[in-house]
């Protein structure tokens, strides 16, 4: 009997420890980090803890009751009938069930205002396009001249509020950033906005949330919230184009890059590369992934990914590339070289 129950003990404890496990780090609503996930967050346990009390309630009742049928079957009395205490039971679950029905609408509608309280103050403009499989990201501003894009990676400043703009060129994608908010789809031929702020500096991961075609699972991003002098100066850098390549092996590179297919899908600002098939690869070095964050982004990650990233990510836009060992260590070179 002790045999047979064992193994079921042991699964559960692994299910609860593998359940924990996923509530906390950067990629869980459990584990907030701005004042919108915040708010998602403390409705989550309202729910669940008033949830789990009417459960419990339930089962006592019910263990309740069985236990009077089988006092009654033992001494083979029949139970009593009592239509009066039955109406008062229903009355009271009727009058319950309203009142927890009331105060989840309550909070739900307290939860939504939270959501959108920070519309109404002033907030950076960033627009974010969803593609298959990777996010183009703008950065506009009143001075066009200053408006820049980069990819898969939004940097914010801690404590500042951000509005994204979020469109769609191909289907319906979602971004989530479980510890920042809550999902927002990315629909063709509308414009849907998410304002959000991250309370502390932080790495957070995020989800492309709505199954968007083959490669769905490897769109993900990063939203980096930096302290805002950080910020600024990474916005400063950002905004000027390529730096200039100084050694041999990166000059080479440079012509590789030209002269391969590399520019037909690319851009390098300050350079005749300008197309948008593919992420903006001014500042490529200072990305933290790759391949919309399914890789570090190290001179080795790099390498794999431009040699066969139809491996990695089998049926991305991007052609597995037929570069000699020589080209492929210049073009390295370059591209680990574009601060
Ligand atoms: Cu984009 Cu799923």
């Amino acid at each position: 009997m002790m045999r047979a129950r064992a193994p079921v003990w042991r699964w559960s404890g692994t299910w609860l420890a593998t359940l924990l496990a996923g509530c906390a780090g950067p990629h869980h609503m459990l584990d907030s980090s701005g004042p919108q996930a915040a708010a998602i967050e403390r409705l989550w346990w309202l729910m669940a803890v008033a949830c789990t009390l009417v459960f419990l309630a339930v089962m006592v009742a019910l263990a309740g009751a069985f236990a009077r049928r089988q006092r009654a079957a033992d001494t083979e009395e029949a139970p009593p009938l009592s239509l009066a205490r039955s109406y008062r039971v229903i009355a009271a679950s009727l009058v319950a069930t309203a009142v927890v029905l009331f105060v989840f609408l309550g909070a739900s509608i307290a939860t939504d205002r939270k959501l959108f309280a920070l519309e109404a103050k002033p907030a950076r403009l960033i627009r974010v396009t969803g593609k298959q499989w990777w996010w183009s990201v703008r950065y506009e501003d009143a001075q066009p001249g200053n408006v820049f894009e980069t990819a898969n990676e939004i940097r914010i400043p801690v404590g500042q509020p951000v509005q994204l703009e979020l469109k769609s060129d191909d289907v319906i994608h979602s971004l989530w950033v479980p510890s920042l908010h809550g999902k927002k789809d990315l629909i063709p031929g509308r414009d849907n906005r998410l304002w959000l702020q991250a309370d502390r500096p932080g790495e957070f991961e995020g989800q492309c949330a709505e199954f968007c075609g083959h490669q769905h699972a490897h769109m993900r991003l990063l939203i980096v919230a930096e302290e805002p002098e950080k910020f600024e100066t990474w916005l400063q850098r950002q905004r000027a184009p390529a730096s200039e390549p100084q050694t041999d092996g990166q000059k080479r590179g440079r012509d590789v890059f030209l002269q391969q297919s590399c520019l037909m899908c690319h851009t390098v600002r300050g350079t005749i590369a300008g197309s948008r098939a593919g992420p903006d690869l001014t500042h490529l070095a200072t990305r933290r992934t790759l391949g919309a964050a399914s890789l570090r982004n190290s001179r080795e990650n790099l390498a794999s990914w431009i040699l066969r990233p139809q491996a990695l990510k089998p049926g991305a836009k991007m052609p597995d590339q037929d570069l000699t060992a020589d080209e492929l260590e210049a073009l390295l070179d370059y591209l680990t070289n574009l601060q």
